[in-house]
């Protein structure tokens, strides 16, 4: 237990580290990599040189320290970052090199103004909320399907649209796969020759889990700001059926609740579309009397990644209803049901807007936005909304967001 005067520190010295927030995180990780240069192998460099990971580990630092004296009000946004954590390998020796380093970097930043009384305050406290983290991933590691990093044979390599590819994954000790709940993904460890580090990163399981493999399905991430993505295409460009992916167990708090009944509200907007799929599938296998709606949104139909599949699943069920929305749609589109954008207009007309539809979304940053804002202004009860961030997880509600 923390002492009165030590919560009272932390909570009057929150908002002063908030301002500096993005200085204090940025000259934590130079430290921790200057330091540690080993952990180069499980952070994301991508998101470091965008800033976003920085934001997230800041706001989910002083999110913490806020509620310093009931921390029971952050567990559940302490268990989406510990799934994550568990995911990639976070361990608890992993705590006191972080904790050390931050408060270096606090040190650093504010000068003088970090008196020893405030620096002790924050020792503590870090050491409160880093146990809190290492007690939920320990159940997390005592509960994952496996332990570490396993060996997956890539047993097929499927073109789903121009720029999506699937892959099949089979273990490669051919024991039993661990089940997962659709919208669960898994973390890959890539070892790319060339590159210095391993690269980790996260895909959703595209498919209902009881299959003899993991289906994960990849955006080839070229062109954009003339920076390619390592991972994705490397996996598009160089990796071939019978090669080996490293697998974490499936892992995130984002999936369909399958206890219940409720209508479902599915919309995805590109490569979003994986953990939707996911759960159309489950719910069409398992619950096929409950009613779905599955929106998705592509550039066009030659973008448009397992559209046969979904149609297939819709065709045969009386209870599934497909959108296509396509921004630009090509001479040869000829199923869609529309041009343009998602947006809440249109979302009123299509959409059982109703208290007791569940309603599950994933896209770019800027669709999740839209559609976050259209279901809230139409009054679905937050409780009912779930999304998915394909990077660090940041505030939906704020006016811009780094994409
Ligand atoms: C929970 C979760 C689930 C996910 N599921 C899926 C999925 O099902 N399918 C899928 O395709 N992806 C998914 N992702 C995203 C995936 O994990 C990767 O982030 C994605 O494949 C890109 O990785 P990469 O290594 O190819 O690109 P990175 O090398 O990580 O780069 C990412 C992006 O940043 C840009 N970039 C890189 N360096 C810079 C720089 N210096 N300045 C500016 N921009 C830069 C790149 O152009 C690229 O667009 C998911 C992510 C999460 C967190
Ligand atoms: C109490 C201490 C910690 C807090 C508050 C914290 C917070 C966070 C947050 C908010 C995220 C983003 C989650 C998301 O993707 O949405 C994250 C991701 C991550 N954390 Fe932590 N973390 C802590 C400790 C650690 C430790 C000890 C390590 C290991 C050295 C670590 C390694 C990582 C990595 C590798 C990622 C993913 C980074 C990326 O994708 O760029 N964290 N953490």
């Amino acid at each position: 237990m923390l002492q009165q005067r030590t919560i009272e520190i932390i909570k009057s010295t929150v908002p002063v580290l908030q301002v500096h927030g993005e200085a204090i995180t940025s000259r934590f990780y130079e430290l921790l990599f200057q330091k540690h240069p080993e952990l180069l192998n499980i952070f994301n460099h991508a998101n470091q040189k965008k800033g976003r990971q920085q934001a997230a580990l800041a706001n989910a630092v002083y999110a913490a320290a806020a509620n310093i004296d009931k921390l029971e009000a952050i567990i559940p946004v302490v268990k989406g970052i510990a799934h994550k954590h568990r995911s990639l390998g976070v361990k608890p020796e992993h705590y006191p090199v972080v904790g050390e380093n931050l408060l270096l970097a606090i040190k650093d930043v504010l000068g003088d103004a970090a008196t020893d009384e405030i620096i002790n305050a924050w020792a503590e406290a870090y050491g409160v909320i880093a146990d809190v983290f290492i007690g939920i991933e320990r159940n997390m590691y005592e509960d994952a399907g496996w332990e570490g990093f396993r060996p997956f044979v890539v047993a097929r390599k499927v073109e789903e649209s121009s720029v999506i590819t699937s892959f099949y994954l089979e273990p490669e000790d051919k024991k039993a796969l661990a089940k997962f709940k659709p919208g669960q993904y898994v973390s890959v460890k890539m070892d790319i020759p060339g590159q210095e580090n391993t690269h980790i990163r996260q895909y959703s399981l595209s498919d209902a889990t009881g299959k003899s493999s993991y289906r994960i399905s990849v955006k080839k991430e070229s062109g954009r700001n003339a920076v390619d993505g390592i991972v994705s295409v490397y996996l598009h460009e160089s990796v071939k059926e019978g090669d080996i992916l490293h697998l974490s167990a499936p892992a995130g708090d984002f999936y369909l609740n399958t206890t219940s009944e409720k209508q479902v509200v599915l919309i995805s907007g590109g490569v979003g579309l994986t953990p939707m799929v996911s759960m159309l599938k489950t719910v069409a296998s398992e619950q096929p009397e409950r009613k779905i709606t599955f929106v998705h949104a592509a550039i066009n139909g030659q973008a448009h990644a397992l559209k046969k599949e979904v149609q297939e699943i819709a065709e045969a069920s009386d209870h599934i209803t497909t959108h296509f929305v396509y921004e630009s749609p090509l001479d040869e589109d000829l199923d869609y049901t529309k041009t343009g954008y998602v947006d809440q207009a249109w979302l009123k007309e299509i959409l059982p807007i109703r208290d007791d539809a569940e309603y599950y979304f994933c896209g770019p940053i800027p669709f999740m936005q839209v559609i976050n804002t259209a279901l809230l202004e139409l009054n679905v009860p937050k409780e009912n909304i779930h999304f998915e961030f394909f990077g660090p997880a940041s505030d939906l509600e704020k006016e811009s967001i780094k994409a």
